[in-house]
């Protein structure tokens, strides 16, 4: 006789197994999954019974498949914070500043960056680079029309339009990070996601990736959905002298392909072509001259002349090194009115979804771009 059937349960569809991870290849991770379907205007322009509208519904994502844009143009950066006053007398004038940690981090109280002169301006490059990553509170740039704030930040660099964003309408250099209220997909990420950390440089796949970058709270919940900082100059120097000098000279393809994918497939726009770009693995700051590493898992994919198995063998220790060098990280708390400003080009950052009550998270990105990142000669150990 035969055996019965071990297995009355439905199979399980292993098509759509399949499908769940082809739509995050490599080691690109989607935990903030924004588009047309999941604005809901309806919530955000009105409310509902338990939350309140849109604190600042012209900052709302709109989604124009219509609307595509050139590649971005090639542009000699001006590193403003080489002018700058190392004492910060015009940055910090009449304001307060303390370290968030030992290793990253600032807080800083009592000035108004709407407010700052071209010397004062110069500094914050400077301040932010040394610091890596700043929080302002108190500040008024969400309140500004949307151009002034957008004038102040391209002070520094040429707005970048993001390929795969929604954005203020008529403002395509705005960025914006928008969970409607009631949303509730933070439950559908975590059904096959153990963690919602993704770890990276913004849009390190453009030839000429963000420096100094802004990100201000238009509204979010009470607690949660904080933002976390790496210093990867320190983590840079964590490694032996040995080591480095491996990385040095070191070269890797940053894509920015699968995210565009990852949005087409979700039924979102790309309104720019994405692109690939090769950058060093270790780059230099042109303020500081530290050195700092430059991979993330979300758009790096191959160092230039490994074979695939060496080169995700020597990817995946450095973004494990980045991932797990909390001495080394700052997490940062949005309070209304905070804006934080950041150097990309030397650190590594992740969202956290972590805030279950369904309340609206809604922030708003300048991103101007710098310079190609380049490594200078290798000097040995410090
Ligand atoms: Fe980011």
């Amino acid at each position: 006789m035969a055996p019965a059937l071990l297995v009355s349960e439905p199979q399980t569809n292993a098509e759509q197994e399949w499908q769940k991870d082809k739509l995050q290849s490599g080691d690109f991770k989607e935990a903030f999954q924004q588009g047309a379907s999941t604005t809901d205007y309806e919530v955000e322009l009105k409310g509902t019974g338990r939350f309140a509208p849109a604190k600042y519904p012209h900052y709302l994502p709109y989604w124009d498949a219509t609307i595509k844009y050139p590649p971005l143009e090639p542009f000699e950066h001006t590193e403003h914070g080489l002018d700058a006053d190392p004492s910060f007398s015009n940055l910090l004038s009449g304001g307060q500043f303390k370290d968030l940690t030992g290793n990253i981090g600032a807080e800083v109280t009592g000035i108004q960056l709407s407010k700052l002169s071209n010397a004062g301006k110069d500094e914050l490059a400077r301040f932010v680079a040394e610091k890596k990553v700043v929080a302002f509170r108190a500040q008024d740039f969400a309140d500004l029309p949307i151009q002034e704030a957008l004038d102040f930040a391209e002070y520094y660099g040429p707005s970048h339009i993001h390929p795969a964003s929604g954005a203020p309408k008529g403002f395509p250099g705005v960025h914006l990070v928008h969970r409607s209220a009631s949303d509730t997909t933070v439950y559908d990420f975590f059904q096959e996601r153990t963690n919602s950390v993704t770890w990276h440089s913004d849009v390190s796949y453009e030839i000429q990736p963000p420096g100094t970058t802004f990100l201000y709270v238009l509204d979010g919940p009470l607690a949660g959905g904080d933002t976390l900082f790496a210093n990867l100059a320190v983590a840079y120097q964590r490694l032996s002298p040995a080591f480095r000098e491996r990385l040095h000279g070191l070269q890797a393809v940053h894509s920015g392909h699968e995210q565009a994918e990852a949005a087409l497939a979700r039924g979102s726009i790309v309104r720019r072509a994405p692109v690939s770009n090769v950058h060093p693995l270790v780059r230099t700051h042109p303020i500081t001259g530290e050195k700092a590493l430059y991979v993330n898992p979300q758009f790096t994919r191959r160092i230039v002349g490994f074979k695939k198995e060496e080169s995700d063998y020597l990817l995946k220790f450095l973004y494990d090194h980045i991932a797990l060098g909390a001495d080394f990280h700052a997490r940062v708390k949005w309070e209304p009115g905070t804006v934080v400003v950041w150097d990309n080009r030397v650190t590594s950052h992740t969202a956290i979804l972590d805030w279950k009550d369904g309340y609206r998270r809604h922030l708003a990105r300048l991103t101007p771009r710098a310079e190609k990142p380049y490594e200078t000669p290798f000097e040995g150990a410090k």
